[in-house]
């Protein structure tokens, strides 16, 4: 083995099959995200973007195949898996802020219950990362006081809060208002830069241009196209992304 085969990819998925009844929503998934790889996942709805982000930390059980993270296979359940999902840092489009807690405890919370911090360390790293996702001044407001995109750059902060190796995000943006979706692309984007793993499920084809190093392109529950940014874009091989792009560039 090389050197660099030494170090494991950051996510794997191997042969994975997913069944909701009898409907198979993954087909045979072979997918390496290596170490600090940002990778954008594409599709038509109900391709298979969410189901997949959910299967690597297990929110959804596979039917077939393997997954490891950071070269650990995910683990079915207890606390092994509660670390594992410690590791592995989400974002969905509704944020889940705990509304009778305040911004700042939201971010606080994470760490304390499940990696032990104790809670003035907790505070205080909640309060970088506020600062960092440019929302320090919002700390002891309340999520329903708040504006979604800060709702969802404070979710990102909490995600970030448990020092996660990894982060999934599922469409973030997709329930923003317009003018407040570039402030949270751009803590995306600053993330991405700072070389944090991230598979991000997006239909902001900007952001995926700008920040991603490569594209999954998903449909009928197949990864169909898997290359690198610029080539997806200005060369995609396949007709299904061909169709798709043309579909969502053209409005
Ligand atoms: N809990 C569930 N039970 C049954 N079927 C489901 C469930 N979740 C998803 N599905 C089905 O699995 C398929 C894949 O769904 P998934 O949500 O992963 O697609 P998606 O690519 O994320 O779509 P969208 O772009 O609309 O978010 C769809 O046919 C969907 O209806
Ligand atoms: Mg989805």
């Amino acid at each position: 083995m090389s050197a660099a085969g030494d170090v494991p990819p950051m996510i794997r998925m191997a042969g994975v099959d997913k069944f909701f009844g009898p409907l198979h929503v993954l087909k045979g998934i072979d997918l390496e995200v290596p170490k600090g790889q940002v990778v954008v996942v594409l599709g038509p709805s109900g391709s298979g973007k969410s189901t997949l982000c959910r299967t690597i930390n297990r929110l959804e059980p596979i039917d077939s195949g393997t997954i490891e993270v950071d070269g650990q296979p995910v683990p079915a359940e207890g606390k092994a898996l509660a670390r594992l999902r410690a590791d592995v840092g989400m974002v969905f489009q509704s944020f889940n802020l705990f509304a009778h807690k305040t911004i700042v405890e939201n971010v606080m919370l994470a760490p304390v219950k499940v990696r032990g911090v104790a809670s003035a360390q907790a505070r205080q790293n909640g309060m970088e990362l506020l600062e960092r996702v440019g929302i320090a001044n919002q700390a002891d407001k309340y999520p329903a006081q708040l504006s979604g995109g800060q709702q969802q750059r404070a979710a990102i902060a909490r995600a970030l809060n448990m020092k996660p190796k990894v982060m999934l995000f599922d469409e973030p943006t997709s329930a923003l208002d317009p003018e407040v979706v570039n402030e949270v692309l751009d803590v995306m984007t600053s993330l991405a830069r700072d070389g944090m793993t991230m598979l991000v499920v997006t239909h902001e084809m900007g952001f995926a241009r700008r920040a991603s190093d490569r594209v999954v392109f998903m449909a009928d529950g197949e990864i169909v196209e898997d290359a690198a940014t610029e080539e997806f874009f200005t060369a995609p091989r396949s007709e299904r992304a061909r169709d798709f792009l043309g579909k969502i560039l053209s409005h």
